[in-house]
């Protein structure tokens, strides 16, 4: 059973006629985005996308999904997104895929969101999965030594070909390899003062919904968010 396309299939029931959506980054958000693609084409759903990624926007386009901007919507009504981390608690990691910056911003402008994810992404406390951190290219080497010296284990993200990893927005990705993150809320008001860093993968009380595939099917949890 292929737990990601189960749950981005079960996340389009959520999508109705006239919605404003907004079409997460990843390979399990891709089955929802496939899925939207169909109902659009096969059963005449009328909606428009809001992408949060060039991949997404590629994709989505191909489908024949109609789509605007995130500046040519006043708002969205609901987005679903994939996530790397969710702990009980509801706080998550993103940026895997290194998409968190237009994710975050999407997500901002949105009056519900949705995570999709394989049970494998639940997790007792965030920080196994290293935290990504877009960083502009200037001073980056500067940004990467205080983090270094924080004791962030941070790593630049590569390419196949050994240059640095560019964001949608040309910039770097640095991951830190945490481990564990005793406290998010402090963490990400210490990462949202560094000068160069553009965002961080920490995504607090910002999900309302997440439905979890597992060999038992989806399992839907509700925030109080
Ligand atoms: C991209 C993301 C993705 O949603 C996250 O990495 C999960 O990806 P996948 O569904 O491929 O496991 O945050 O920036």
């Amino acid at each position: 059973m292929n737990l990601k396309k189960m749950v981005g299939i079960k996340a389009a029931e959520y999508i109705k006629n006239d919605m404003i959506v907004g079409l997460g980054t990843g390979s399990t958000a891709y089955f929802f985005v496939e899925e939207l693609g169909r109902l659009i084409n096969e059963e005449g759903l009328r909606i428009i996308g809001v992408t949060t990624s060039d991949r997404t926007q590629e994709q989505a386009l191909a489908l024949g999904i109609p789509l605007k901007s995130v500046d040519e919507v006043a708002q969205i009504d609901l987005t679903v997104d994939g996530a790397d981390e969710i702990s009980n608690d509801f706080q998550g990691i993103k940026g895997g895929g290194a998409a968190h910056l237009y994710e975050k911003i999407v997500a901002n402008h949105s009056k519900k969101v949705v995570w999709i994810v394989d049970q494998s992404k639940m997790v007792e406390q965030l920080g196994a999965f290293p935290l990504p951190l877009e960083v502009i290219k200037y001073g980056s080497q500067q940004v990467f030594r205080i983090l270094e010296e924080k004791g962030y284990k941070p790593t630049f993200r590569k390419q196949a070909d050994g240059t640095n990893y560019l964001t949608d927005e040309n910039n770097y990705i640095i991951d830190l390899h945490l481990g564990v993150i005793e406290n998010p809320h402090a963490l990400a008001e210490e990462l949202d003062r560094m000068t160069g860093i553009v965002e961080h993968g920490l995504f607090l009380n910002r999900v309302q919904t997440v439905l979890i595939g597992s060999e038992k099917g989806v399992e839907v949890r509700e925030s109080t968010f």
